[in-house]
């Protein structure tokens, strides 16, 4: 299944739920750690809970995504925030320039790119972030319950059962893409969300150097 149809479909599931316009666990743990105001942007925003809570935060918020139907949900819903909206592949080289932002944020979307275009995107991700801005993210952990039932296609990286591919990041791998690139504040196994009982994601949230 292309990765596009199917998000398209779980943000149309997505949109009926009543978590998908509250802020994320997330996103309300690190806020504090984040500096008072600048210029942030939000990396596979979804339907953009998260932004809006940094926008009425007093963040300047650029929240992105591919799909288009759920920047248009986002649009719908939040018409009265002031939030910048860009359709973004995380797969593609950000259309941003170096050092545009003061903290790059994302729930749950850097795990769906194989090795390369992994170290491509926190490449892309430390490029468009300022020196001594914040990168916070919440992604997979290799020892969530849905890795037994997927299929390896190269290292921490599957095809899950509903013909999606997704990686599962190790703290080690993890590690190795941020290292020597940020003061590590959070840096553990404690990432909750709402709809899922798994409660070991990986949290990051770095300084960058
Ligand atoms: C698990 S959802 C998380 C959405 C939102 N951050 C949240 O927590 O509710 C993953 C998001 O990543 C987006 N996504 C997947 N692949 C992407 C890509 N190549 N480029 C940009 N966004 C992508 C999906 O459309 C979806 O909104």
């Amino acid at each position: 299944m292309k990765a596009i149809d199917y998000w398209e479909q779980r943000h149309r599931e997505y949109n009926k739920k009543y978590w998908i316009t509250k802020p994320t666990i997330f996103a309300e743990q690190i806020i504090n750690l984040l500096p008072k105001k600048g210029k942030l942007i939000d990396l596979g925003a979804g339907q953009s809970q998260d932004s809006c809570f940094f926008a009425d935060n007093g963040f300047q918020v650029t929240s992105t995504d591919f799909a288009v139907n759920a920047l248009d949900f986002s649009k719908r819903n939040l018409k009265d925030k002031n939030i910048d909206f860009q359709i973004v592949d995380l797969s593609k080289k950000l259309p941003f320039n170096n050092s545009s932002f003061d903290i790059v944020y994302s729930h749950l979307a850097l795990h769906y790119f194989d090795n390369t275009t992994t170290k491509k995107l926190f490449d892309e991700i430390n490029r468009i972030l300022k020196t001594g801005g914040i990168f916070a993210a919440l992604v997979n952990t290799i020892n969530d319950p849905e890795v037994l039932q997927s299929k390896s296609i190269e290292t921490e990286f599957f095809l899950s059962p509903v013909g999606i591919k997704k990686r599962f990041f190790s703290l080690s791998s993890f590690r190795q893409l941020i290292e020597n690139k940020y003061q590590i504040i959070i840096f553990d196994e404690n990432g909750k969300i709402y709809h899922d009982d798994n409660d070991n994601l990986i949290r990051f949230v770095g300084k960058k150097l």
